[in-house]
């Protein structure tokens, strides 16, 4: 960028015109940037360009604003531009004026964002991420809003990708980084589950190198909070150029991911401003939730009452994570407690091994601690070597219903780790007393389905992450080392 300033101000003093002055220069750059530049002499106007990383106008009543995510301008105005691939956008008072690199003029959609400007404050929550734990339950009804028809069939209308596609596809491929790598982990198991299809879950950053079989049939899921993450980006651009078609599961409406997909399936979490993704994820899950409901729906693997079943299920989960949320104090009062150690183990199984995935991320970004989540069948394998006396470990426990022999295993393994000095923290479902006699810590969720109980586990999880870490004196919303949106390879 130090480069592109002096290259702005030669190009400048020849043509006098800043976004022309723009143009010249991006014309000549390569790679991913996106610039603002202002200039003395060009008072009144401010020049943006972008290629391959975010930049966003907002058009307000006398004023303009440039930004990477509508949630620094929701304030302001809620009309937004959204600017294209190799866009030049000149912002004045009065307006904007967007060009490609050649100076042509482009033509831009502009849309209404429909988040509510409070959603940008902390609206008196110590931090964003407290407040974005709060948020959830109504994170989760919203995002199921609008989806099920009067029958209880599913009416993802913005799956524009024809049923024949769906009926069609004979793999899913989902790619995400991070948090959303997580719900694609646990979408897989409901994917598989209810659609009888394979299906791959591959971090976005690994996905295009290793040369991944896809074809026209190949159905690609791309998660992601922003929209904005460069490295699935490049994996659903890879992806398309084989053929396949890819489905957005998305939170930022005019993000580029969603623009570059087949189609999208917004998530309706609201602007998530700290970088820890809580209330993003909980959405996530509901939208690939939908989907899995969605494929079994158009390939006839699933009947209507037993959609309409889950789809209740689902509807009553807002009031299971209220429920958890209530039921907190005694979690930050043991996370605080834990502040001094050095290491805190995280173990599942199922669909509560993503979830153990899932709490070890938030307490590495967070609390800067080594946490690590394993498959708890591999402790065996090597991970026990690393209990020692009093190891937290935090055990997410299947549901004990029907017998489950998931659950006999996990308790076993509760007795493992317990047997070597761990101090066993674990996550039960209300009435699982099998657990208790193994448990130094024990934390109550509601009952529900093996399959949703993610959405209801991941809560203690966060709220011990962010507890933990202030009590670190930690900042929560900017952890060290971190952006919200990672736009670089
Ligand atoms: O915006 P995205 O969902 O694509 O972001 C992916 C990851 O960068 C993100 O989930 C990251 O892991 C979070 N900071 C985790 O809390």
């Amino acid at each position: 960028t130090e480069v592109v300033s002096h290259l702005l101000a030669e190009a400048f003093s020849s043509c006098g015109d800043l976004a022309e002055a723009m143009r010249q220069v991006c014309r000549r750059l390569e790679g991913a940037f996106t610039l603002v530049a202002v200039h003395a002499d060009a008072p009144d106007v401010v020049v943006g360009a972008r290629r391959n990383s975010p930049l966003v106008v907002g058009v307000g009543e006398g004023e303009s604003f440039l930004a990477s995510d509508v949630a620094a301008f929701i304030a302001h105005t809620r009309s937004a531009i959204e600017l294209g691939q190799d866009q030049v956008v000149e912002a004045r008072r009065d307006g904007v004026t967007v060009t490609d690199f050649d100076g042509a003029p482009a033509e831009v959609r502009s849309y209404h964002v429909d988040w509510d400007a409070s959603a940008a404050e902390k609206d008196g929550y110590a931090s964003f991420m407290l407040k974005e734990i709060a948020e959830q339950p109504k994170a989760v009804a919203d995002t199921l809003l609008g989806r099920i028809d009067a029958e209880g069939a599913l009416t993802l209308d913005e799956v524009r990708i024809p049923a024949a596609v769906l009926r069609e596809a004979d793999k899913v491929v989902i790619v995400a980084c991070g948090t959303a790598f997580h719900a694609g982990l646990i979408a897989k198991y409901a994917i598989e589950h209810w659609t009888r299809l394979p299906c791959e879950v591959e971090l976005a950053s690994e996905f295009r190198y290793r040369d991944p079989i896809l074809d026209r049939r190949t159905l690609v899921v791309a998660i992601s909070q922003s929209g904005e993450t460069m490295d699935t980006l490049m994996a659903l651009r890879h992806a398309r150029e084989q053929g396949a078609k890819v489905l957005a599961i998305c939170n930022t409406n005019g993000s580029t991911i969603p623009r570059e997909s087949d189609a999208v399936l917004y998530t309706h979490a609201g602007p998530e401003v700290a970088v820890a993704s809580t209330k993003a994820f909980l959405t996530q899950l509901v939208a690939c939730y939908l989907v899995a409901l969605y494929l079994g729906q158009r390939r006839g693997t699933k009947w209507g009452d037993e959609i309409r079943d889950v789809i209740r299920d689902l509807g009553r989960i807002a009031g299971e994570v209220e429920r958890v949320l209530a039921t907190m104090e005694p979690v930050r009062a043991l996370a605080r407690t834990l502040k001094d150690k050095r290491t805190v183990l995280f173990l599942g199984r199922h669909v509560g091994y993503p979830v153990a995935l899932e709490g070890a991320l938030k307490l590495k970004e967070l609390a800067y601690m080594h946490a690590e989540g394993f498959a708890a069948g591999e402790l065996k394998h090597g991970p026990i070597a690393l209990v020692e006396p009093d190891l937290p470990v935090v055990v997410v426990v299947p549901s004990p219903r029907g017998r489950s022999v998931l659950h006999g295993k996990i308790v076993s393994n509760i007795q493992e780790i317990r047997a070597r000095g761990a101090r066993t923290i674990v996550i039960a479902e209300e009435g699982d007393e099998a657990v208790v006699p193994y448990a130094d810590h024990l934390i109550r969720i509601p009952a529900t389905p093996t399959l949703l109980q993610p959405l209801v586990a991941t809560v203690p999880l966060q709220v011990f992450a962010c507890e933990l870490a202030t009590a670190r004196g930690n900042e929560v919303d900017q952890p060290r080392n971190l952006a919200k949106s990672v736009t670089v390879e």
